[in-house]
């Protein structure tokens, strides 16, 4: 069964085909990141205009690449929400003008969900029940995946998301946007132990805080004129204590819900210090991570997971709307 994916939750525009929820036929992404970049942040506007134009080509530059026709496709699979509302309403219009011209269902997912699922794509499935780790520019989030229409929420971030606490932080050290992975980069030539930043605690301790410590960066560069060395040791310092966090709560999550598989997805999990750190300290938990080109979002998870709670029973209708 064909599932056309649709994801323009953010800045990127990507429009996918998976067969049977597993095999990805095509996985079209087309970001608008370059025009944001000089603003240092995604700007919305400009974000669902570039969405807007975009969208169309995308589709069928989608459909070209897996050799399949809208006849073919047996679900439009399409993010509700979280994100810019703007951008998640072209996605959603497009897919509803899909489904009433051509009589396919549809289904509206969440996004953050949706991440988790792209360690089921071409690859050898983590089995059902796991606990997963969705890390993103606007997520921070535990879950226990039970089945893909059973997911509780453990804890989430009380403030900053992960990834946002690098852009910004990033940001702090004269960086471009995102700061993700020129933080990495620098940081695999600092010093992880030079400075002593810690993450906030939080009441429930599946929860996360990350706006602490980018306070804590700030204060240590304000007004200053760092050397080179003094930035890789920041980000070096900063990135460590981020992950043993990540690290520290997901492992809690696991003792609690009596499991040993560890699914983890989300635009930071591209980290390459982060993959090596779970696998090395997350003893006795088979971690599982997305290939690097699934993490970032994408159409293809969007996909996949629509299938599945599709063979659950689950469809939207046409009132379908952001969220
Ligand atoms: O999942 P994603 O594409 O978008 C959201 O759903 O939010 O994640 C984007 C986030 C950005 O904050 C970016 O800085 C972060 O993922 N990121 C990284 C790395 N690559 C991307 N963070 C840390 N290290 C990286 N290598
Ligand atoms: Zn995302």
């Amino acid at each position: 069964m064909n599932v056309l994916g649709i994801e323009t939750s953010c800045d990127e525009t990507s429009v996918a085909v998976v067969k049977n929820g597993l095999r990805v036929l095509s996985n079209t992404v087309c970001s608008s990141l370059n025009f944001h970049s000089k603003y240092g942040g995604v700007i919305p506007e400009i974000a669902s205009r570039m969405q807007l134009e975009t969208i169309t080509q995308v589709a069928q530059d989608a459909l070209k690449v897996a050799r399949v026709s809208l006849k073919d496709i047996r679900l439009i699979s399409v993010t509700s929400g979280p994100g810019l509302l703007g951008s998640l309403l072209v996605g959603i219009s497009f897919a509803k003008s899909l489904s009433l011209s051509y009589d396919i269902p549809l289904i509206g997912i969440n996004h953050v969900h949706s991440h988790l699922y792209a360690n089921f794509l071409n690859a050898l499935s983590p089995r059902l029940p796991f606990v997963a780790l969705v890390v993103s520019g606007g997520h921070t989030s535990l879950f226990y995946v039970k089945d893909f229409h059973e997911i509780e929420t453990l804890g989430e971030t009380q403030d900053d998301a992960c990834g946002e606490a690098f852009d910004k932080v990033g940001k702090l050290l004269g960086m471009g946007y995102p700061g993700g992975p020129l933080i990495e980069k620098m940081a695999t030539l600092g010093d992880t132990g030079k400075f002593k930043f810690q993450c906030s605690g939080t009441n429930r301790p599946l929860d996360f805080s990350f706006s602490g410590i980018k306070t804590a960066v700030l204060y240590k560069v304000q007004g200053k004129k760092l050397k080179l060395k003094e930035k890789r040791d920041i980000a070096a310092s900063f990135q460590e204590v981020v992950i043993d966090t990540l690290i520290r709560k997901a492992m809690l999550a696991c003792k609690i819900k009596k499991t040993k598989n560890l699914v983890i997805g989300g635009g930071v999990v591209t980290n390459n210090r982060l993959r090596v750190k779970f696998l090395e300290e997350a003893t006795g938990i088979k971690c599982f991570f997305p290939p690097r080109i699934l993490c970032l979002d994408n159409a293809a998870m969007v996909a996949g997971f629509g299938y599945q709670l599709f063979k659950k029973g689950q469809r939207s209708g046409l009132d379908l709307t952001a969220e």
